[in-house]
């Protein structure tokens, strides 16, 4: 008998199958047409494998030579475009390993002993996330400190501070954009939590209960930087467990979803501060577009377009969620649907941490030494939309306490004085003493102070509050935080 002549498989799969698949149906369930993006993830787990196989002596030093070579080849022809990526080899793996066999013969078969395309594919998405979200932990960090920088250079520009969109009281600039940096250090912290429980070791587990092959899981899990804090190996312990948890993926959609709602409600703010009911801001015309019929117009559309890509990211960890509801144990081919919504998500939620970046902060300007086409703001257009609103209202009825009444009296007084101050199309800062006193009679000149946006900002000189040194002390910290400052250049 020629041995041969199991080698020359007729069929993709094996001398099982007595019919090729259709057209259609292979179209259907190949994978390989978006999961070649995994190709370097794959490419260092084989190797971190063959390492270990040849070290347990499962296969020859001559054989992870072979293979070493053989990946080095196929890695110049993917990245050169010369690599043929085949529908007919499904996906990802199968395309590298049917290569790395035509490259380096029979070292090339040995490679998958002790191994499964399950184990595989799970380790794969696993590091190539990793390295993901290691990205976008750059990003985020980037577009703190765009935000920092801009916080910096208005901590005591004052604008109206909302609820219900309804003006309620001054607020400094710089304070409304330190509560996104607050989001954005918080999403930075989640993805850093979804980074450790990602970086565990699939590879070991086979199709799903192990192998009978003397395997030496915690070599592979080290090679790959699958290690703790401490550097020890974090290996996935349970085989059925390994080969079908997605949780890190659904973990890591909900982690780019609440950043997205975070990019989403800032955006909303800057479409509503450019509005020309607002005229609060102006940003750069690189992130704007016109309109083909009203010569006049300017719309926000990189902001819109966040808001609108937000639904699309929530979207996919809704399909990830419900991808995985119904899964018996272990691996099942519905998994093969994680990718395209995971990669949609990285790759919208880079481009959005980066255009923010751009939009918020500008860009260097080599020439000037400069950051350049950043946000801009109207402070006149600002501080007159609080005084329109009556922001300071509240520090009146505190004038008031001060002076000895208990608050809702104060409360009650200051209504009237802003139903009169309304009537007159004055703000409160513009009443006379006379008209003032008029209210209540304990009401002196130094009440002005406590009208002013500014004396109203100033007052609120408390931890977490806006005024501007309180502001300026909040930058402090967080460019403690990313790093920027060293601790002895601050208080
Ligand atoms: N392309 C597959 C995926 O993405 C790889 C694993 C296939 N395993 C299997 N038993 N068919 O999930």
């Amino acid at each position: 008998m020629n041995h041969n002549q199991f080698d020359q498989k007729s069929h993709a799969w094996s001398a099982l199958f007595s019919e090729p698949m259709s057209d259609l149906v292979k179209r259907y369930t190949a994978s390989v047409l978006f999961d070649q993006r995994l190709w370097q993830a794959d490419m260092t787990a084989s190797l971190a494998h063959a390492d270990m196989l040849c070290h347990q002596g499962i296969i020859k030093e001559q054989d992870y030579a072979d293979i070493e070579r053989g990946m080095g080849l196929i890695q110049a022809e993917i990245k050169s475009g010369q690599f043929e990526w085949k529908l007919d080899l499904e996906d990802v793996h199968l395309n590298i390993e049917a290569r790395l066999t035509q490259l380096v013969g029979d070292a090339g078969k040995r490679l998958h002993t002790g191994r499964s395309r399950n184990d595989q594919v799970a380790t794969d998405v696993r590091l190539w996330l990793r390295a993901e979200m290691d990205l976008m932990g750059g990003l985020l960090h980037d577009l703190q400190l765009a935000l920092l920088e801009v916080a910096e250079r208005h901590t005591d520009v004052i604008m109206p501070g909302l609820t219900h969109l309804q003006v309620a009281q001054p607020v400094s600039f710089g304070h409304h954009l330190l509560a996104y940096v607050e989001m954005f250090s918080r999403d930075a912290q989640r993805l850093s939590e979804v980074r450790s429980r990602t970086n565990h070791l699939p590879l070991g587990a086979a199709a799903l209960a192990g192998t009978s092959y003397p395997l030496d899981r915690a070599r592979v899990a080290i090679t790959l930087g699958m290690v703790d804090e401490q550097g020890r190996p974090q290996v996935c312990q349970n085989s059925l467990d390994a080969v079908s948890d997605r949780d890190f993926a659904i973990e890591f959609a909900s982690a780019a979803s609440l950043c997205m709602v975070h990019i989403s409600r800032m955006s909303e703010e800057l479409i509503l501060w450019m509005s020309q009911n607002f005229g609060f801001i102006h940003i750069a015309d690189r992130f704007t577009t016109g309109s083909s019929i009203m010569p006049q117009k300017k719309n926000p559309d990189v902001p819109e377009l966040a808001r609108g890509k937000t639904g699309r990211v929530v979207g996919h960890l809704m399909g990830l969620l419900t991808l995985m509801k119904g899964q018996p144990l272990a691996y099942n081919k519905d998994n093969q649907e994680d990718k395209e919504p995971l990669f949609d998500t990285v790759d919208t939620l880079k481009d959005t941490l980066r255009i923010f970046t751009d939009m918020i902060g500008g860009q260097f300007n080599p020439a000037t030494g400069q950051k350049e086409g950043g946000l801009t703001v109207n402070a006149i257009n600002m501080a007159q939309a609080a005084r329109r609103g009556y922001a300071t209202a509240t520090d009146l009825a505190d004038y008031l306490v001060k002076k000895g009444l208990p608050f809702r009296d104060a409360h009650e007084t200051v209504a009237h004085a802003v139903k009169a101050a309304t009537a007159l199309q004055l703000d409160l800062s513009e009443l006379s003493l006379a008209q003032l006193q008029g209210f209540n009679a304990a009401i002196e000149s130094d009440v002005y102070d406590c009208l002013s946006l500014r004396g109203s900002l100033e007052a609120r000189h408390v931890l977490g509050g806006t005024a501007p040194q309180q502001v300026q002390a909040q930058i402090e910290r967080h460019r403690r935080r990313l790093g920027v400052l060293s601790g002895c250049d601050s208080k």
